[in-house]
């Protein structure tokens, strides 16, 4: 496998920090779309998404600037795998580097998660990715939390029998609260991984931060 050259793709640098709060929370909740709110998708043409014209099989939800998708996509490459992003810029800037470099099975949507998965059929995801979620610390925030027990209803529906819900986070209040909810939720069952040898994927742009500066990352990996 040959290593992008990401100096080809200089917009990385713009991405923001965050978009409008109210692109954070459904569409349910808004008496008013904000003008550059996320499409919420109903559906998906998969012939316009992926080369071969399957559907995603890996979901990487929160996918930032796209380091881990990408690196996934390039290792996994029988995989369909579809990023979620709700910064419009990040999206871009992927999608631009998913074309430049021609890889056929991965493609990032600007969509936020709060809105569901209503374009995913039931039963046909093998991953699903849930990889260092923006905190929220505030409680007044938590709303804009995407990690919630519809989030959770959502990606067990989504799931093959079997298949996994992989989390990771370097905050331990945030570890805390998703395995407080998945444990409300019970149907999962949640493995604790202590040692990040027994998590065979590539690392994420977070991650890479946590590694060269040794902070702890909790990791849950939740089977369906
Ligand atoms: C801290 S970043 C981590 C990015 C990447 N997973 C990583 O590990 O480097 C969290 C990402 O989740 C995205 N995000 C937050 N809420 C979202 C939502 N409701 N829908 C889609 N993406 C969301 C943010 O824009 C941000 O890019």
């Amino acid at each position: 496998m040959i290593p992008i050259n990401y100096k080809k793709y200089p917009f990385i640098a713009k991405i923001r920090h965050h978009v409008s709060s109210n692109n954070y929370l459904p569409v349910t909740e808004l008496s008013i779309l904000p003008e550059n709110y996320p499409p919420p998708v109903k559906s998906l043409n998969w012939s316009e998404v992926f080369i071969n014209h399957k559907a995603a099989n890996v979901l990487d939800i929160g996918c930032g600037k796209g380091v881990f998708l990408i690196s996934y996509a390039l290792s996994n490459e029988s995989d369909n795998i579809l990023g979620l992003e709700i910064r419009s810029e990040a999206v871009e800037w992927i999608n631009s580097v998913v074309d430049g470099e021609r890889i056929p099975n991965c493609r990032a949507l600007y969509y936020s998660v709060a809105n569901d998965l209503p374009f995913i059929e039931s039963d046909t995801i093998d991953r699903i990715f849930y990889l260092f979620p923006d905190p929220w610390p505030k409680r007044r925030h938590y709303r804009r939390r995407a990690f919630n027990l519809k989030f959770i209803e959502n990606c067990y529906r989504v799931l093959k029998p079997g298949a996994c819900l992989y989390l990771a986070t370097d905050v331990d209040y945030v570890d805390e609260y998703q395995t407080k909810l998945l444990e409300e939720f019970s149907k999962f069952e949640l493995i604790r991984l202590n040692d990040r040898d027994e998590w065979n994927f590539p690392t994420t742009n977070k991650e890479n931060f946590c590694i060269k500066h040794n902070i702890d990352v909790f990791r849950l990996i939740c089977k369906k």
